[in-house]
């Protein structure tokens, strides 16, 4: 009861973008509307707009002189690595990195191994103005095809594991885990939002995704961290295998879901 009431009291203190004196609407049906919205105004979804600035991205000259395109073909779309269903299958064990990669870490790995970028200098914020718009284009890549993301090496199995941990994990003074929300709490309607069930939902399918109430696009790795300051505990830093771990438990979870990226969100 007391972990109840704290999530009641979390999500009327406004904490969670919930204020009082608002017209209750459905959250499903506000997301149509909005997306109707923007498309009337626009012309276009903004997600669309950000996957083809990663699309210019990837063939653009890294400061060796090579870009995306020269390994993985123009439009990722080359003949001996083709990235044409690869996010469908991530996380991932890569060799060449001797590590399990989510997406924001391979194409951030790939640009410091193979087109001569600073690590220091993409580490930060630079950094995700590109690696953003590139892993949105990566994964547009495997639009209509099912995740599928297998545990056949050990690294991916325990990275399985160490993100099932953490997932269930009680944290910080809040004493909150991602499950009390999104399991036991997920499909409670509050406001403007629904508690996701990412389990349920398959949400690896629709990430990375615009968020129109912040009019930008964000990755996995942008949302967990979104998740983690709103219980107040401290974010853990891009590319720090707490992403991986996380979203190796939800891509698995997320299995036979059709990959529909950009997705778009609330
Ligand atoms: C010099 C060659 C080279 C360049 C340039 C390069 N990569 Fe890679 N990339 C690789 C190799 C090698 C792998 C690992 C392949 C494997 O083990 O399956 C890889 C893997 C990947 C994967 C995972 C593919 C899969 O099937 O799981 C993605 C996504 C990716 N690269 C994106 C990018 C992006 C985006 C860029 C540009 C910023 C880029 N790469 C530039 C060589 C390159
Ligand atoms: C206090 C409750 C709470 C906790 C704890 C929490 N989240 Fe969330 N999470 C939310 C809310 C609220 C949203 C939706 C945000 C919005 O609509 O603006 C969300 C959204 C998400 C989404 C996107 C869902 C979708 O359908 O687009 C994912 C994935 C997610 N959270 C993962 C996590 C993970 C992983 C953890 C644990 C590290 C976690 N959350 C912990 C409240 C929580």
């Amino acid at each position: 009861m007391v972990i109840r009431y704290a999530l009641i009291a979390l999500l009327t203190s406004g904490m969670l973008g919930v204020s009082f004196g608002e017209e209750i609407k459905d959250p499903a049906e506000e997301v149509k509307k909005q997306k109707k919205l923007l498309l009337e105004v626009m012309g276009v979804l903004p997600g669309d707009l950000i996957a083809e600035e990663g699309k210019e991205y990837f063939h653009k000259k890294g400061p060796n002189g090579k870009s995306c395109a020269s390994c993985h073909g123009k439009d990722g779309k080359g003949e001996k690595m083709p990235l044409v269903g690869a996010y469908a299958t991530m996380p991932k064990y890569y060799k060449d990195i001797d590590k399990v990669a989510d997406l924001d870490l391979r194409i951030k790995s790939c640009m410091e191994k193979y087109l001569g970028y600073d690590p220091k200098k993409i580490s930060g914020k630079a950094g995700r103005k590109i690696i953003v718009p590139l892993a949105t284009y990566v994964a547009s890549l495997s639009n209509g095809m099912k995740f599928n993301v297998k545990l056949d090496h050990p690294k991916e199995k325990e990275m399985f594991e160490k993100g099932k941990e953490l997932w269930y994990a009680r944290v910080g003074k809040m004493d909150f885990s991602c499950a009390m929300c999104h399991d036991k709490y997920g499909g409670y309607r509050i406001r403007l939002q629904t508690l996701a069930k990412p389990k349920e939902s398959k949400v690896m399918r629709y990430w990375p995704a615009y968020r129109y109430s912040k009019d930008k696009m964000w990755t996995m790795e942008d949302r967990i961290r979104g998740c983690y300051k709103q219980i107040k505990v401290t974010k853990p830093p891009f590319y720090h295998w707490a992403h991986v771990a996380l979203q190796m438990y939800m891509a698995v979870n997320s299995n036979g879901g059709v990959v529909e990226v950009p997705g778009f969100v609330r």
